[in-house]
């Protein structure tokens, strides 16, 4: 089962009762029997009705944990055992859901434990309400202001350890949705006369003592300080240290809180300056020193402290110390000085030590405010948290006392107004039947306090403003005088005479009957106090510090606003302000925790029964209880009731056109809800029951429920049809798209396809087009050939009467020319090459031109060989010589000879004079060489050959050793008779000598050469040249004689007869035959 769905009450497990409208039977015992009961079981609050009582239980519980933060949130107040959690939850359920701006109004006498529960309602709405990085730093800022103020401006008082010496009125301002923005803190009138004195066994401000216990040693010496608090005047001694109170750790948690809070490094250093200069200044004491007129005059005894505080300040020490001593009174552009004496010093230093410590609480108050102030313009809802010094009773009771019981007793008085009295006043407003209950009504000691014509304050202000010598004495015979009548005003020389003997109420006093007591006023110091006057010396020696607050502190020390105008009093200011808090508080919707405490000496599980039930009865609990019982405990306009409550039955929901009082009266029937439960005002429904309430809120709870699921499925239903709506239009959308697409491409495709059949089908068109009008061209071509050979004809028929004469002639000569013309341009392109042996010539194109075809030819072929012969040399000429001569001896003749034509005829083929092997046959050779080459030398016995060396001059031929080069013969040409040779296609020849000569006895020479016909002819020719001899017989047959040494040899060449295929070979048949064969061609 969750969490939200247990059912759980008040009731359950209930100790005593939870809600004092419950007490059965009521009676003053039975409710403190109650309380007692229910505080004995740590049952620290009880309800009456929606107003909480706090005991303090002057020990910590576990009941402050998240898990009962949790436990509490969003539950209806009278679900669980009464808590402030649940208080606290109300009232911001009701500014978040209903937007309703709340305040809590947090009462009781001092100790009781109301800025606990300020605390405790602040951090329950921090958890409960929204979160994230700028929600919780807001938190963080508006929970940490408390530990800056309660060091500044808590102490310890006789009633409370951590006693609230000034008001506050935090207002917590929320967005729309319930998320802190920021907040805004009021002050009211800090006890400052504590600074310079204080009571018996209290102490001064926190702070001074932190400050001494929890500063670093170089942040004491930096502020001139020592941590020995006997040191300082302004500190007492009897409680400096406080059970229970670690004064350094709270200096730590201070430091912390003022950077959270956002505090620079240098502002917290310069309140501390300002902190230590008030310590400084305590010290400076003064002496009296006669002067000549005989006043007396006062000097500061001991300079050093004076100098520090001034060092602290940035303050000259003179402008100081002059103001210490003088007094300068301006009155209508007079300016008189009067010299202060000792009395007077001192007052001044309290009153400047007073000033800059209350000046610099509210520059705090104000720097804090600046640091939480929401930064948002928007709409904001409030919830004001009101936690004011509590009502206080002490030994001496002073101007102090008097305001802060005067706040008191206006909170009594709106608690009255609204609870009590207005209640009551409503119930008739609205005709409801109401017995009247009797209660302590505390106007009347408001009136008392604030009337504006007699009362105590404006009495005050009228003695503090009058000319004359002014006293506290003459302020209380005023106030004997004009307050002597009053039921709660006592004073001993009061014309009631009743007080003449009371002992108890000395002559400097007075007593006012508070709401819960009586308390004795000495009235000594009201008037200064009220007038809370600071020399203006001295605030235009403040304002000329070098100190970042000081001109902010002391603002009418600048000496160009001097303002001769009293400034407002203490007592007005307070009066004005507590003034704008009622109404403030009285716009918004009122929460209130009531706190008592069970004993007066701060000790936990003591419950003094006679203690609690004074403060049950001035608070006036038993009055409210029986209000409350008599009463209603709810109601509500009809408008808004209905507007809230119509959804639980039909003929309401959702619109009600008639009257709304009609409207709740059928949603009350239809719910069938008794009748005795509830009434009908004029304009308000009033239930009596919170029962019946808890049933509606459970009827709508649940209704709500259902409701949110039929918007749930509405909405779903609506979200559903959009996204389907919103998916078909971007379906058709996209079909769209997509259809589009796809016939684009399609047409795209059938206008390529048209295109390409068009171009087919024009290409087609255009061919049969083409191919008629080439047709029609060829046509035309024709008809116009045979037109124009037809009129050539009929021209020619016509006119060769006229042309027969001479015009055949002409065309005759004229188509002779152009043939001939163009007989010689085409000979041009066909003539034969240059060469002489070239037969080639052109074709004859006409069977006219035949004759000059070949005369051209003949021309050619002349013209060719003289170009030919033009190019010849004379070595070249013998060669040719030579070679027609060889052809002259050889042609047709012997079978070698054609093979020898292209072989051109060296002469020189060993090259001897360049070959040193030959050197030998240089020396026989005088003449020039005409050949040189190796032949066979064929051996006469065998046939076979020897290689030797053939050289041929002019004159002789020579043979020599190929080898060696050793000349083995060397003949005359004159000796040599013939040569023969075969007709075959051999290279043998015999060179025959004459039988007479001198060489004959060496015999003929048979030799065989490749090279013959060129032997043959250069000896042939060598012959023929020399004019004085017979050319040589070339005899060419096939056998001829040779004559070797004795005997003659035939030479015969037979054909084809050898073995050795294509080789010639010799052989010596017998002794008279050589037989050559050779191959067969
Ligand atoms: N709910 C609580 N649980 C535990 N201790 C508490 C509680 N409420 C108060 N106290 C104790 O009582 C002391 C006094 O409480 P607190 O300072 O809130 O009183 P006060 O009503 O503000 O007094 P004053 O009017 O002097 O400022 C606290 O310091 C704390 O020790
Ligand atoms: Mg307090």
């Amino acid at each position: 089962m969750s969490k939200m769905e247990v059912k759980t009450s008040l009731l359950d497990n209930m100790i005593g009762v939870g809600d004092m409208v419950l007490l059965e039977p009521l009676s003053e015992e039975t409710l403190i029997d109650n309380l007692r009961k229910r505080f004995s079981h740590n049952e620290i609050y009880t309800y009456i009705g929606s107003v909480v009582i706090s005991m303090n239980p002057y020990r910590s519980l576990p009941i402050y944990t998240a898990d009962k933060v949790e436990e509490y949130r969003n539950r209806n107040f009278y679900e669980l055992s009464p808590h402030i959690y649940a208080l606290s939850d109300e009232a911001y359920r009701s500014l978040r859901d209903q937007d309703k701006d709340q305040c809590i109004l947090i009462t009781g006498e001092s100790g009781t434990g109301k800025t606990e529960a300020s605390k405790l309602v602040m951090s329950y709405v921090a958890a409960v309400c929204g979160k994230g990085q700028e929600v919780n730093k807001v938190k963080e800022q508006l929970l940490q202001s408390n530990p800056v103020l309660e060091a500044f401006g808590n102490a310890k008082t006789v009633r409370n350890d951590n006693s609230s010496r000034f008001g506050k009125y935090m207002d917590i301002e929320f967005d729309f949705k319930g998320d802190p923005l920021g907040g805004v803190i009021s002050n009211y009138l800090l006890e400052k006369s504590r600074v310079v004195k204080q009571p018996r066994g209290e102490r001064n401000f926190h702070i001074f003592y932190q400050l001494l216990s929890g500063a670093s040693e170089g942040m004491l010496k930096k502020l001139k300080l020592d941590q020995d608090f006997s040191k300082y005047n302004y500190l007492s001694l009897d409680s400096a240290t406080v059970n229970g109170l670690d004064d350094a750790a709270n200096f730590r948690t201070l430091r912390n809180a003022m950077q959270i809070v956002g505090f620079l490094e240098e502002e917290v250093h310069s309140v501390l300056e300002l902190v230590a200069a008030v310590l400084k200044l305590g010290n400076i004491e003064f002496k009296p020193e006669s002067r000549v007129n005989g006043f007396e005059e006062s000097r500061i005894k001991d300079k050093n402290d004076l100098k520090e505080m001034c060092e602290l300040l940035g303050i000259e020490q003179l402008v100081l110390e002059r103001a210490f001593s003088f007094r300068t009174v301006e009155a209508k552009m007079e300016k008189v000085s009067t010299t202060l004496n000792v009395a007077q010093a001192y007052y001044a230093r309290d009153a400047l030590a007073k000033n800059l410590y209350s000046r610099m609480f509210s520059w705090l108050v104000n720097r804090i405010n600046e640091s939480i102030k929401a930064k948002t313009t928007a709409r904001k809802k409030v919830m004001g948290v009101l936690d004011i010094y509590g009502f206080e009773i002490f030994e001496d009771n002073s101007f102090e006392q008097f305001i802060i019981n005067y706040c008191n007793e206006k909170l009594q008085q709106i608690f009255i107004e609204l609870t009590l009295c207005e209640e009551q006043e409503e119930y008739i407003r609205e005709g409801i039947e109401w017995t009247n209950i009797a209660y302590f009504n505390n106007a009347i000691i408001c009136d008392l306090i604030e009337n504006n014509q007699n009362g105590i304050l404006a009495m005050l202000d009228e003695e503090c403003l009058r000319p004359g010598t002014v006293t506290d004495e003459t302020f209380l015979d005023k106030l004997n005088i004009v307050c002597a009548e009053h039921q709660h005003f006592e004073s001993r020389l009061s014309k009631n005479s009743k007080f003449l003997t009371d002992h108890s109420l000395p002559h400097n006093c007075f007593r006012i009957q508070h709401y819960a007591g009586k308390v004795l006023y000495r009235v000594e110091g009201f008037v200064d106090k009220n007038n809370d006057l600071l020399y203006r010396d001295l605030s235009q020696a403040m304002y000329k510090a070098n100190h970042r607050l000081m001109k902010l502190l002391f603002p009418e020390g600048n000496p160009a606003k001097v303002n001769l105008k009293r400034p407002p009093t203490a007592g007005f200011q307070f009066k004005a302000s507590v003034g704008t808090l009622m109404r403030n508080l009285q716009t918004k919707n009122p929460n209130y925790i009531r706190c008592i405490k069970p004993n007066d000496k701060k000790a936990a599980r003591v419950f003094s029964e006679s203690l609690v039930s004074h403060q049950v009865r001035y608070l006036g609990l038993m009055e409210n209880v029986r209000v409350r019982r008599a009463g209603y405990a709810f109601r509500q306009a009809y408008e808004p009731c209905l507007e809230r409550y119509k959804m639980l039955c039909k003929p309401t929901w959702p619109h009600w056109k008639d009257l709304a009082r009609k409207g709740v009266e059928v949603l009350f029937k239809d719910l069938n809800i008794p009748e005795e439960e509830f009434s009908y005002g004029r304009s308000k429904i009033f239930i009596r029951n919170p029962r019946t309430l808890f049933f509606l809120e459970e009827r709508r709870r649940q209704c709500l429920e259902d409701l949110a699921t039929l918007i749930q499925k509405i909405y779903r239903g609506w979200k559903c049809r959009t996204h389907f709506l919103l998916l078909k239009k971007s379906q058709v959308v996209v079909a769209a798209w997509y259809r589009r697409y796809a016939q684009q491409q399609k047409y795209k495709k059938i206008k390529n396809s048209t295109i390409v059949v068009q171009s087919f089908i024009r290409g087609w068109k255009a061919r049969k087009i083409l191919r008629e009008l080439k047709y029609q061209k060829r046509c035309k071509q024709a008809a116009s050939t045979i037109a124009a050979y037809w009129h050539g004809m009929l021209v020619r028929r016509e006119y060769r009467k006229f042309f027969r004469a001479n015009a055949g002639k002409k065309i005759y000569d004229f188509t002779i020319q152009k043939i001939i013309q163009k007989y010689f341009c085409d000979l041009k392109n066909t003539i034969p090459s240059m060469s002489p042996i070239d037969k080639s010539w052109p074709a004859r194109p006409f069977q006219f031109l035949e004759g000059t075809h070949q005369h051209l030819r003949r021309i050619f072929h002349l013209w060719r060989g003289k170009q030919y012969r033009s190019h010849f040399t004379e070595e070249k000429k013998a060669i040719y010589e030579e070679k027609l001569e060889a052809s002259k001896i050889f042609k047709d003749k012997k079978a070698l000879y054609p093979g020898s034509v292209g072989q051109p005829f060296k002469g020189d083929y060993l090259e001897i004079d360049k070959n040193p092997k030959y050197q030998k046959l240089n020396i026989v050779l005088d003449e020039k060489l005409l050949l040189a080459d190796v032949v066979n030398k064929v051996n006469r016995a065998n046939g076979k050959g020897a290689s030797r060396i053939f050289l041929l001059t002019k004159k002789n031929f020579v043979l020599a050793d190929q080898k060696s080069g050793q000349v083995k013969a060397s003949i005359p040409l004159p000796d040599l008779s013939s040569v023969s040779v075969s007709t075959h296609n051999d290279g043998f020849f015999a060179l025959k000598l004459k039988q007479a000569s001198a060489s004959a006895a060496k015999g003929d020479f048979l030799l065989s050469s490749d090279r013959l016909i060129e032997i043959i002819t250069k000896l042939h020719r060598t012959g023929a040249a020399s004019g004085d001899r017979e050319p040589i017989t070339i005899d060419i047959s096939d056998e001829f004689i040779v004559q070797f040494k004795q005997d003659k040899v035939c030479v015969k060449f037979i054909q084809g007869g050898s073995k050795n295929g294509n080789s010639v070979t010799c052989k010596r048949k017998n002794n008279r035959l050589l037989e050559v064969s050779v191959p067969s061609p």
